[in-house]
């Protein structure tokens, strides 16, 4: 299966998810990185691997639509089979979900439905948890709404402050993302009547 990968950032999730489709048998091959940030960190090291990348601006475009019309050309000729979202930090437009809508998945820090959005981690702690996470889910139109294919707990120690809890969950993250993504790409797990259907990953 042909993956494109979407970040923001640092990539580390991505670099998880290269450096696990580069094992014999993998069912899935990162043909493409692609950031709404010109200056994303991960867009080098995807480079490094000899993958295609490819930065799209907001601000170099007129309107969503605009900037969304180059991503959809971008991706046309990099013909994916899936999409994942890595630590990418814009929403997408219905248009472009219903476009991949069970093609598209993406990793959240908290265990959905609890924490959907931002600062998972801080509100986690705020909260009193014991137990967070994270989530690999398909991508649906309500922001971090979409089934889960996968979660993995990570404990909150005393002490935690947001730093140390992402840094551990994150470690996580990097785990799990590779697993779902070859549970979905071995077709293992499916989006179907909005839900997921098949084995997941836990
Ligand atoms: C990670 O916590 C991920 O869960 C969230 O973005 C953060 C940074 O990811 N979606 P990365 O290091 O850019 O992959």
């Amino acid at each position: 299966k042909r993956v494109v990968v979407f970040i923001s950032g640092g990539g580390s999730n991505m670099m998880a998810l290269v450096a696990a489709a580069k094992a014999p048998g993998f069912p899935a091959e990162i043909v493409g990185v692609i950031s709404d940030k010109a200056d994303a960190g991960g867009l080098e090291k995807a480079a490094a691997e000899g993958i295609s990348t490819f930065a799209f601006v907001r601000k170099d475009y007129t309107s969503k639509e605009a900037h969304e019309a180059a991503i959809f050309e971008a991706l046309d000729r990099l013909s994916p089979d899936i999409l994942c979202l890595a630590g990418y930090m814009r929403l997408l437009s219905a248009t472009f979900i219903q476009r991949y809508e069970g093609r598209m998945i993406n990793i959240h820090p908290s265990l959905l439905p609890l924490f959907p959005g931002l600062h998972t981690h801080q509100r986690a702690i705020d909260a009193g948890m014991r137990i967070t996470g994270c989530t690999v889910h398909f991508v649906t139109e309500g922001m971090d709404e979409g089934p889960a294919i996968g979660q993995a707990a990570v404990p909150i120690l005393s002490g935690d402050t947001a730093d140390t809890l992402a840094a551990r969950v994150l470690t996580v993250e990097h785990q799990l993302y590779p697993q779902a993504l070859r549970l979905f790409a071995e077709g293992k797990v499916r989006m179907e009547g909005g839900k997921a259907v098949g084995t997941g990953v836990s």
